[in-house]
This record gives C-alpha cells, structure tokens and sequence, in this order.
C-alpha cells in the first residue's frame, strides 16, 4: 500500500462514521450550545469530533488535529488533520438537509488530501494533491461556464454579519446583479465541493476557517478550477478571505470584487 492510500482510507473511515452519527441524530433536536451569540455548538458536532479525532489518534498518535470545536494542542508536527466534524450545524439544527463533515490532511505545510461526506445524499467527496476530485469514485470537473453574467454562485456570510452586515452585502449586491444566480446553502465545505462537481462556477466568503476550505479547497483546483484570494493571490487556507471558481470566470470575478472596493475609498 502507497503511504497516502492508509491516510485516505482513515479519512474516509472517519468521515463515514460521522455521518452515520449525524443520520442518527438528524431531525431529533440535537442538544445545542452557543459559541457568543449565534455561533451554535450541537451534541452532535462534538460526538463526531470526538468519534474522528480518536480514530487518527489511535492510528497516528503524534499526528497535530486542528478541529473546530477543540483548542489546538499543537505537537510541533508535520502532519496535521484539520477537521470539521459538522458542516452546516445551523441547518442541520432546524432538520434542513444540507450538512457535511469534512477532513482534510496537511503535511508540511501543504494540504494533500481531503474528504467531505454528505450522509443525506450519501454523497462522497474525496480529493489528492495530484491525483484529481471524485466523487463517489467519478473524476470530478469545473464547469465551463464562461461569462460570470451566466454564472450560478454560491457564498455565505460569517457569524459577525450583524456587526459588518453594510460589507457583507457589498459582495452580496455586486454579483447578484452580475450573475445569473446565487445561493446560500448554509455549508462551505459543500459550496466548494459542488463547485469542483461543475454545480455551481463560483464562491467567495469572508471568514471562513481552515477547516471549513482545506478539503473543498483542494477539491476546486485538483477538478480544474482557481483558487484566490480577493486580490487574485494564492490562497492560504489560515486566510479570512476566499475566492474560487471554474477558473474562466476567476479574473470577472477579481474584477467585481475590485470594484466594489474602490467604490467603497470614493
Ligand atoms: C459555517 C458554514 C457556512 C458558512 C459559515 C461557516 P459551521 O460552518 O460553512 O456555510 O457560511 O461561515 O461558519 O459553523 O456550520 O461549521
Ligand atoms: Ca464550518
Ligand atoms: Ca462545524
């Protein structure tokens, strides 16, 4: 066995056994916390990080987790399993059916592998660093879409928006006019995985977290598609800012965005 085939086979291991916990909970009023005021916490986030971070630790124990309902005790290592147990906890608090776990794998310093798993559609996403997207085992790739005028777009909006709501709709107001479509599904991981399925041409957001974009974002660019920042740098998964698309629309895009922002020094 090749040594990246034993970390995807955990990562898919971890994620189907999160999902099946968050089938088994879904629809039952799930225990629910608050991180401040509107960032919710389930019974269910925490048993499916506690489910997955014990199977990478009972497999690799010096291995470094980065999950989001844990600190991070970093180890100092080079391998580091970045991990959002449940993507979409808003939806899947009120029984609506978009939510994902995702896992990712970065070894130093570069993410190599990812899964995202979508337990309602049994939808299985899964990416490596070379070697192309899949979903439930078919290669996966960007639409072709060509002008951002007929483009399908996703985003969302952080749990700050009450304070930045005015910046926030900034975006929102520029490319709901300058695309065909857009849609706010509620799981940042899925919006990307669906833009590495050809679903949707393009997403941005402000303030995601690594665990929500490692795996998705290697999904875009092994399915063909780009990856930024608002300015068009490379994207940094520790970064506050993400701009991915089919690649073709990418510069409209940096365009809209560049726009917006000189509007905004007027
Ligand atoms: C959230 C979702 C949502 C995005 C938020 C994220 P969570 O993650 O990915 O789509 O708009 O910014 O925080 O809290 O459900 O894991
Ligand atoms: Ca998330
Ligand atoms: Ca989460």
């Amino acid at each position: 066995m090749k040594w990246d085939d034993c970390y995807l086979q955990l990562a898919t291991a971890a994620a189907k056994e999160a999902g099946r916990i968050q089938m088994l909970h879904f629809g039952h009023s799930p225990l629910v916390e608050y991180k401040g005021q509107f960032n919710p916490v389930t019974e269910v986030d925490r048993l499916c990080e506690q489910a997955i971070v014990k199977m990478i630790l009972d497999a690799y124990p010096d291995h470094d987790i980065l999950t989001e309902e844990s600190p991070f005790k970093g180890k100092g290592s080079s391998w580091k399993w970045i991990i959002d147990p449940l993507d979409g906890t808003t939806n899947y608090l009120h029984g609506y059916p978009c939510f994902c776990v995702s896992i990712g794998l970065e070894v130093e310093g570069e993410v190599r592998l990812g899964v995202v798993y979508n337990p309602i559609l049994e939808e299985f996403f899964h990416v490596e660093k070379g070697k192309g997207a899949y979903l439930n085992g078919s290669r996966l790739s960007v639409s072709n879409t060509d002008k951002l005028e007929r483009s399908f777009l996703c985003t969302g909006f952080p749990y700050d928006v009450r304070e930045h709501v005015d910046l926030y709709l900034r975006y929102f107001g520029q490319f709901i006019t300058k695309s065909f479509a857009i849609r706010r599904p509620g799981s940042a991981a899925l919006d990307l995985s669906y833009l590495a399925a050809g679903r949707f041409d393009g997403f941005w957001e402000l303030k995601l977290h690594a665990w929500d974009v490692a795996a998705g974002g290697l999904m875009v660019t092994e399915a063909g598609g780009r990856v930024s920042d608002f300015r068009g740098r490379p994207f940094n998964i520790y970064s506050e800012e993400i701009l991915a698309s089919n690649g073709i629309i990418h510069q409209e895009m940096l365009q809209a965005i560049l726009e917006i922002e000189e509007k905004m020094r007027r």
